[in-house]
């Protein structure tokens, strides 16, 4: 399978996709999606169906941590399960929405980016701090926007509501984690800024300067509560695990 990152530098951090069943196409960037304008007929039903499959990258990241580092302290593999039924249980929210509304599995194109990225990483410090920290933080702000922009949706707001308790401990479990770490092992904070680094570039050229375009800022209310100082959460321009990008 051709890798749908292009830096040079950073493909050593690819690792093979999942796979995805016949019914289902798999886009390798942003534009290749079915990208509706906000408000256009399907544009919801359309971020139903990709959200799905980005709930089932985040089960199978953190399904793959669990499985890949079997000697992780007994806290930790915990977390790993517990996360990964929680993401079970978001994909199948937004399978039941999506199908509610008429939709049709595969009907449109689906990324795996998460996947491709977070698992091409090698040790357990650097995908919690891809998978958690940056993606799933950047989720926690779309969340929030989801929630301000579609007040007139009460199905949706439920489902972002459950999703976000759930979602504030994934990202907090995380900080606080990677925190001890950090203060144990203070050569981590390099890790941290040099993954964090990484992972951007690798998300940017997924998107495209298309894909990222337009985002408004989230009041980032949950970044607090899920452990980030106020420091972070000015100085993070975190990259969206939204794949609907500009959503
Ligand atoms: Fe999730
Ligand atoms: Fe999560």
């Amino acid at each position: 399978v051709t890798p749908a990152i292009s830096t040079d530098t950073q493909r050593e951090h690819l690792a093979s996709l999942p796979l995805r069943d016949k019914r289902f196409s798999v886009a390798r960037r942003w534009v290749e999606c079915n990208n509706l304008p906000p408000g256009a007929p399907g544009d919801i039903e359309e971020f139903l169906h990709r959200q799905m499959n980005e709930e089932v990258n985040s089960l199978e990241c953190s399904a793959k941590s669990l499985a890949d580092f079997p000697d992780s302290d007994w806290e930790m593999q915990l977390f790993l399960a517990r996360q990964s039924w929680d993401e079970s249980r978001h994909a199948v929210a937004f399978r039941l929405l999506y199908e509610s509304r008429d939709g049709v599995l595969g009907a449109t194109p689906i990324l795996n980016f998460q996947y491709e990225i977070i698992s091409g990483f090698t040790t357990l410090l650097e995908r919690l701090i891809i998978q958690n920290r940056s993606f799933e933080a950047g989720g926690l702000d779309a969340i929030e926007r989801g929630i301000d922009e579609n007040a007139s949706d009460p199905d949706l707001i439920q489902l972002y509501d459950s999703q976000l308790a759930d979602e504030i401990l994934h990202v907090r479990f995380a900080n606080d984690w990677i925190r001890r770490h950090c203060a144990k092992k203070p050569v981590t904070v390099l890790t941290l800024g040099r993954t964090y680094a990484a992972a951007v570039r690798l998300f940017n050229d997924v998107m495209g300067p298309e894909g990222v375009a337009g985002v408004a800022a989230a009041p980032a209310l949950s970044r607090v509560e899920a452990g980030f100082t106020q420091a972070e959460i000015e100085a993070s321009a975190p990259p969206s695990r939204d794949g609907s990008g500009s959503r």
